[in-house]
């Protein structure tokens, strides 16, 4: 399995900010890991181009269900695999609770990625009230079970965890609470998608900075992180690729 350092630039960053892509690439030509940064739908072409012939991957923060149509201000995963992308962020708390996306949403969004041969990053994650109210387990697990895609392989899906109450906040979760969702989540995915489970990338997001990334790294069942703040700039960005690296 080749690990996966993601970074979500959410709505974030200008085509001024394609110089943090250059430094990337400068300071990290060829990691033992894989890279990917998903901008703004409005950069994708702009840093697919910034980063062609590089190892870089470029992905979407969301996509339309269906591939083409009367959908106002909507995107396909065609269009976004026309404009560069190999992956797209699906399922992100924030669009789960800014636009009221559904797991059924979700599913179907990610069943028209891997149609059109881009890999989806279906997000899961608790809120402080469900982790306080010891439902995490049940709601990941509701989660992944109404949002996996039919048919999903190691190669077209990536999972990550991202705690909501651990984003842009500061806070993460402990190592052993990390640990345990990993392990649910490897053997929950397991039971859907059977032995393809076994090389999914389970990304762990929320708070990945520098500064943690190396033990968070550690933990059994957590193949790279999914990177918010700490991916906007090439240097934090940077550190966390070679934390990955070395891990
Ligand atoms: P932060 O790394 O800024 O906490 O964001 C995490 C995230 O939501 C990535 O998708």
């Amino acid at each position: 399995m080749q690990k996966l350092a993601a970074g979500n630039w959410k709505m974030n960053g200008n085509s001024a900010a394609l110089t943090e892509v250059s430094a990337l690439l400068d300071s990290h030509p060829a990691p033992a890991c894989e890279m990917l940064l998903c901008p703004p739908a409005t950069l994708i072409a702009q840093m697919a181009w910034a980063a062609r012939g590089s190892v870089l991957k470029i992905g979407g923060q969301d996509c339309h269900a269906k591939a083409s149509g009367a959908h106002t201000g909507d995107i396909s995963a065609a269009m976004l695999q026309d404009a560069g992308a190999s992956y797209v962020i699906l399922g992100h708390s924030e669009r789960r609770a800014d636009h009221g996306e559904t797991d059924a949403m979700v599913r179907a969004k990610a069943e028209a990625a891997l149609a059109a041969g881009v890999t989806a990053v279906v997000c899961v994650g608790e809120t402080e009230a469900q982790r306080d109210a010891g439902e995490t387990l049940a709601v990941i697990g509701a989660q992944l079970e109404g949002s996996v895609p039919a048919g999903a392989t190691a190669a077209t899906l990536v999972v990550a965890y991202e705690p909501v109450w651990a984003i842009g906040t500061g806070r993460t979760p402990t190592i052993a609470q990390i640990a345990e969702v990993h392990a649910f989540l490897r053997a929950r995915l397991t039971a859907l998608i059977g032995a393809e489970a076994e090389g999914t990338r389970l990304l762990y997001g929320g708070s990945v900075k520098p500064s943690n990334a190396a033990e968070i790294f550690a933990v059994p069942h957590v193949d790279g992180a999914l990177v918010g703040g700490a991916s906007l700039k090439a240097a934090d960005f940077g550190a966390i690729v070679a934390a990955l690296s070395a891990a």
